[in-house]
């Protein structure tokens, strides 16, 4: 059934909508009110006013005389960012604010494991008290949209499910260890390039059935105290004064009692953002300092509004104990119960894509093992724009291996091409056609001087790990990448390889996907290992080696190539010029924005971004337009096979309150212990409405023993299959019979069952 292509005429419903919806949950932040009262009595609007804006570059002020201390931030989401000048992004130099490096977004989605995220929030918390942060700018949740973003590898998932249970353990994590969370970015920040001025145009039912979830679950189950709002504009106006999003569905809807602060340099306004919903300037005081007092003054914002947007926050200050300054940076941030977490996390992320036997490596003759590929030398904890983290350790590939092969095997590495270098702040030097020729024809050399190298390395080894992929400088905030081709000519070089040496394994160190053609041919084995934290190179050997079963699943589709792809398919990604942006005009090389000034595009708006693929996004449209597919969404090997038999449910018809219990019989048939991750999907057989061809529902991720069976078992709630009606703007049932569909990836359903809704 076709979607309905309403997303023009919803994205007006967006500004004209009036309808709201009470939350019924209430947040613990609602217990310092009566305390707020008599707070609120005791201050100035001075004192209110200067709680709203920044104090420093990641502090806003609390009020000294009254003992509210003032809150502290801290980057992001994959460890606790490195201290600052106080107003600038200078670095200190301290030597103990090194903090462990958790892998990226995108590979903790892999676990495909709310436990392991609700560990890893705890473990960035425990790392942030240390260093006196009381929020931290994290998780950032919004939804893979698009192969090319520049943020993929920060975000969690193409899918709102997977990304919704991996926010709400990560947001608990967090929150349990005595720190606030800061979701981001709400809402729609789904690109990079011109993401300070693009207006996304989005139909309400895939805003609220595909971008909003992720977001909603962190507020509404586990009660996030703090979400930023995004630079860019959705239905017209900027996230951080958008009354639909920030009033209406975040604080009216979801019940959010918090403060909403701005992306850094994302506000606009000063009576518009106030009112619509924002309550923190950062890191900035342009619009809600003397300019929001001369607001009050003339009468164009009242002191109860003041009250209300100060109250927001000092629940969180009252929440959030603060660390004081003599306890706080005493000792190392990095901690080795952190780094274990860190460790945890990499070794179940780690995609097995193909295997056809070579995997896990034998060592019983001390082989000859080329590594090849600088990522097998390449440290991924800082480098682009925004989130890093300097970290205390960093395992390489190539140092994992070496730790863990010790003497067995004798390892012999060739770097084989130039990583891209990050271009930093002065990457922007207009160079003469002279000097730009010479650098041209020293790069060609040093690349043929690399790939010989490399090739030598091959020819006489055992095996070879190709070991490639992105790096920090191609996948960075600020700007999406041209294409996902493997960067530094690496298809061309791995050709050249297979030519002298097929025995090849490639592990790709990516945060985001990549076009696999090349590789994927000439490849026996293929993994995707991620940009992936302190401890991933030793993650990665005992993969490699098998002293533990590859378990990761992939948290997007890889496609066959970009073109594909659902935004790149319907010519609604990239807008056109590269239009402007807030940071990315600093920091982009020109070569990396994307020029789409071909015929028929160049007339486009680069600052609209039209969302016409609806609720298709991700693996939605490609099973439903039935485009192939290189690897599925879901999709992951293990180094031992699994059987799925007997779908059972506990009935065959349910009313739409009820919760649809089904259990699989799962044994591991193979010679070692290994985790499968089951996913179920519901499909619509004779549904009302349009939906995907099925989508993610439930999931479980199990340890096995070799050869134990278990009754897995799996809960969908009814109400979990509603759809978003954009004529009446409220959730509706669509009675009718679904299908569940059970297997290790959307590409491999293995079990069937229809049952029906009533
Ligand atoms: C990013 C945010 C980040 C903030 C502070 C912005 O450029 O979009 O994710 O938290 O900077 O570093």
């Amino acid at each position: 059934m076709p979607m309905k292509r309403t997303f023009a005429l919803a994205a007006l419903a967006l500004l004209t909508a009036g309808f709201a919806f009470p939350s019924s949950r209430t947040s613990a932040l609602l217990r310092y009110d009566r305390q707020i009262d008599a707070l609120l009595g005791r201050m100035t609007l001075e004192e209110k006013v200067n709680m709203l804006h920044a104090k420093h570059m990641f502090v806003s002020a609390g009020v000294e005389r009254l003992g509210i201390a003032d809150l502290k931030y801290a980057d992001g989401p994959f460890g606790v960012r490195e201290e600052m000048e106080p107003d600038s992004w200078t670095p200190l130099g301290w030597q103990n604010d090194k903090a462990t490096f958790f892998p990226t977004g995108s590979a903790l989605a892999a676990t495909w494991s709310p436990e392991l995220a609700y560990a890893y929030g705890a473990a960035l918390a425990r790392e942030a008290r240390l260093r006196g942060k009381d929020m931290i700018l994290a998780p950032a949740i919004n939804i893979q949209r698009i192969p090319t973003g520049g943020r993929t590898y920060e975000y969690l998932s193409e899918d709102p499910f997977l990304s919704a249970r991996l926010s709400v353990g990560y947001t608990r994590g967090v929150q349990d260890n005595g720190v606030a969370v800061c979701l981001k970015h709400f809402a729609l920040n789904n690109q990079e390039n011109n993401r300070g001025m693009v207006d996304v145009i989005v139909g309400e039912r895939a805003l609220r059935e595909i971008y909003l979830p992720p977001f909603r679950a962190a507020v509404e189950e586990a009660d996030a105290w703090g979400v930023m709002a995004a630079y860019n504009k959705v239905a017209g106006k900027w996230c951080a004064e958008n009354d639909l999003l920030l009033n209406r569905i975040l604080r009216d809807e979801w019940g959010f009692a918090g403060p909403v602060i701005s992306d850094w340099g994302g506000t606009h306004s000063t009576v518009d953002a106030i009112r619509s919903g924002l309550n923190i300037e950062m890191p900035g005081k342009q619009f809600f300092g003397k300019a929001l007092l001369d607001a009050v003054a003339r009468g164009e914002v009242s002191e109860e509004l003041v009250n209300r947007r100060v109250r927001e926050v000092l629940r969180v200050r009252l929440a959030v104990k603060p660390v004081p300054d003599s306890e706080a940076n005493r000792v190392m941030t990095s901690q080795p119960a952190q780094q274990k977490v860190a460790y945890d996390v990499a070794a179940r992320s780690i995609v097995l894509l193909k295997n056809d036997g070579v995997l896990p490596l034998q060592l019983k003759n001390r082989p000859l093992i080329a590594v090849i590929g600088a990522n097998a030398i390449q440290t991924m904890a800082t480098g682009g724009l925004g989130a890093g983290v300097k970290t205390l350790v960093e395992i390489t590939p190539l140092e994992g291996l070496k730790n863990r092969v010790g003497e067995r095997a004798r390892i012999r590495f060739a770097q084989g091409y130039e990583p891209v270098q990050y271009a930093g702040f002065g990457g922007f030097r207009k160079k003469d056609p002279a000097e730009l020729e010479k650098e041209e024809r020293e790069k060609e050399l040093r690349a043929e001087t690399l790939a010989l190298e490399a090739i030598e390395a091959a020819s006489g080894a055992d095996v070879v790990l190709f070991i490639g992929g992105n790096n920090r400088a191609v996948e960075t905030e600020g700007s999406d990448r041209r294409d996902i081709f493997l960067p530094s000519g690496q298809d061309g070089l791995i050709a050249r390889i297979a030519a002298v040496n097929p025995n090849i394994v490639t592990i790709l160190t990516s945060g985001a996907p990549n076009d696999l053609g090349v590789v994927n041919r000439v490849s026996k084995a293929l993994l995707l290992s991620w940009f992936n934290g302190s401890e991933g190179g030793n993650a990665l050997a005992d993969v490699l080696l098998g002293t533990i079963s590859p378990s990761g699943r992939l948290p997007f589709t890889l496609p066959v190539k970009l073109e594909d792809s659902p935004a790149y398919a319907l010519g609604n990604y990239p807008q056109g010029g590269p239009g402007s942006d807030v940071f990315a005009s600093l920091v982009a090389r020109a070569e990396a924005a994307p020029t789409a000034q071909e015929p028929g595009k160049s007339a486009r708006d680069p600052n609209r971004a039209y969302y016409s693929e609806e609720s298709l996004v991700g693996y939605r449209w490609f099973d439903t337009r039935k485009v192939p597919v290189m690897y599925p969404f879901g999709h992951g090997l293990t180094y031992t096979s699994f059987e799925y038999a007997r779908l059972g449910t506990d009935r065959t018809s349910y009313h739409t309150d009820d919760v649809i219990r089904v259990t699989i019989e799962l044994k591991n048939r193979g010679k070692m212990t290994a985790d499968e991750v089951v996913q179920l999907y519901v499909h619509r057989v004779d549904p009302s409405v349009g939906w995907p061809e099925k989508e993610l529902k439930a999931f479980a991720r199990n340890t096995l023993r070799p050869g134990e069976s278990r009754t897995v078992r799996l809960e969908v709630p009814a109400a979990s299959l509603r759809y978003w009606n954009e004529g009446t703007r409220t959730w509706n049932d669509d009675p009718c019979m679904i299908e569940l569909r059970v297997g290790p990836s959307a590409g491999d359903i293995r079990l069937k069952k229809r049952v029906s809704l009533r």
